[in-house]
């Protein structure tokens, strides 16, 4: 893979994508980290005397949607840009994304200006992987950048389709950092002891990231409400606990059974925070052992497993984890999922990333962004490069 620094961007429309699919609450970004991460490539653009020309997707559109126009994020762009707090930098809006007009206002632009195209997903050509939008697309870069690690993982005309129609093409800073975390730093050269920590709803959708790593890892924790899946696999009782049921106990049991024979630890929670509501109305208790009462749901793991993950993850010299240990949006059952980034963030002597997503929001929103290593911007993107996947958004850099 090249990457931006390696190539000549002087008088040059340099092509940028960007993942700036930011989550939104009416027209409020309630999360700028996407346009954050994406600042160190488009100002390098700039630097370079780069014409700098940005897509992105927003949201998941039927068609045009004034609700998901990039206009908003032009806004925060030209706020975040500029070095200096309280300057601006010009962002153009282009009304669409291809078109006569589009191709215009590309031809007008100047060194050092920025447009960001109309969100691509409007036409529905992006998700197909058009041939002839891509080709679109391609007409208006002579430089194609992507770094836009978010959307890696989907084959679309932004991320795949036009690559082969641009001369050149790079990866950005925020693509680099990603592949050099998950890939190199995780993945590949793992610092030993390496310990994974796997959470959230459902053992379903990790099989393939548990499957990828538990040969790697010399631990692999498990909370949130997928270890009552694994549980219940193992004949635990589990109250009224989320769980999978049918074919996915037996998957569970399976995994359990591959980690034997790897004599890889699969850690399970060895006590709860329980409660018969999901919003904490009502008694909240912990449990003395594994076991959850029968009219009661396991929301977080409990203070002994606190304490077993925290000693886990401080002799750790690489912590990968995705996924929250509990209801952490409900605070009674947020203790596990802070523990879990508050012992990350103590142990300077590791590698530690944050595998996205929810893991990501939790990290963000408690304060323990800048305590970690690496907090990936990805969400599916991260989980699918953490399965072993090769993503289409990467592939299309590396081919001729
Ligand atoms: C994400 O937020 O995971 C990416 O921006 C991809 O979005 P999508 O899941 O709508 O393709």
């Amino acid at each position: 893979i090249r990457y931006i620094d390696d190539l000549q961007l002087t008088g040059k429309r340099v092509f940028i994508r960007v993942d700036f699919n930011v989550p939104l609450e009416g027209r409020r970004i309630t999360d700028d980290t996407r346009i954050r991460e994406a600042l160190p490539t488009i100002r390098r653009a700039l630097e370079m005397g780069g014409k700098v020309i940005l897509a992105s997707h927003l949201g998941r559109p039927k068609g045009a949607d004034p609700k998901l126009s990039t206009v908003l994020v032009a806004e925060k762009l030209a706020e975040l840009l500029p070095k200096k707090p309280g300057d601006k930098h010009e962002v153009i809006h282009a009304d669409d994304c291809v078109g006569d007009n589009v191709r215009k206002q590309v031809n007008d632009l100047k060194a050092g200006q920025v447009l960001l195209l109309e969100n691509l997903r409007f036409h529905k050509e992006e998700e197909a992987n058009d041939e002839a939008f891509s080709r679109e697309l391609a007409a208006l870069a002579d430089v194609y950048v992507n770094d836009a690690f978010g959307t890696a993982h989907r084959a679309h005309a932004s991320t795949a389709g036009m690559v082969p129609f641009v001369k050149e093409k790079a990866a950005g800073f925020l693509m680099r950092k990603e592949i050099e975390y998950l890939g190199d730093k995780v993945l590949r050269n793992p610092q030993k002891p390496f310990v994974a920590i796997l959470g959230g709803s459902k053992v379903s959708d990790k099989i393939k990231v548990i499957e990828s790593l538990l040969p790697k890892v010399d631990a692999l924790l498990v909370g949130g409400a997928m270890a009552y899946t694994f549980l219940k696999a193992q004949g635990i009782e589990v109250g009224k606990s989320r769980v999978e049921e049918g074919d996915k106990l037996a998957l569970a049991a399976k995994l359990l059974d591959t980690a034997k024979r790897l004599k890889t630890p699969l850690v399970l929670p060895i006590d709860h925070i329980v409660c018969a509501d999901l919003e904490g109305k009502g008694p909240v208790k912990e449990t003395p052992d594994q076991v959850v009462p029968v009219d009661m749901m396991g929301l977080d793991i409990g203070p002994k497993t606190r304490a077993m993950f925290t000693q886990r993850i401080r002799d750790a010299k690489t912590v990968v984890w995705n996924g929250p240990m509990g209801l952490f949006e409900v605070a009674k059952f947020a203790e596990g999922t802070r523990s879990v980034a508050a012992a990350m963030s103590i142990n300077k002597d590791a590698i530690t990333v944050i595998g996205g997503g929810d893991s990501a929001a939790a990290v963000e929103q408690m304060g323990y962004a800048d305590k970690m290593s690496h907090v990936s911007t990805g969400g599916g993107a991260s989980l699918e490069f953490l399965e072993g996947r090769e993503l289409p958004g990467i592939k299309a850099l590396e081919t001729k």
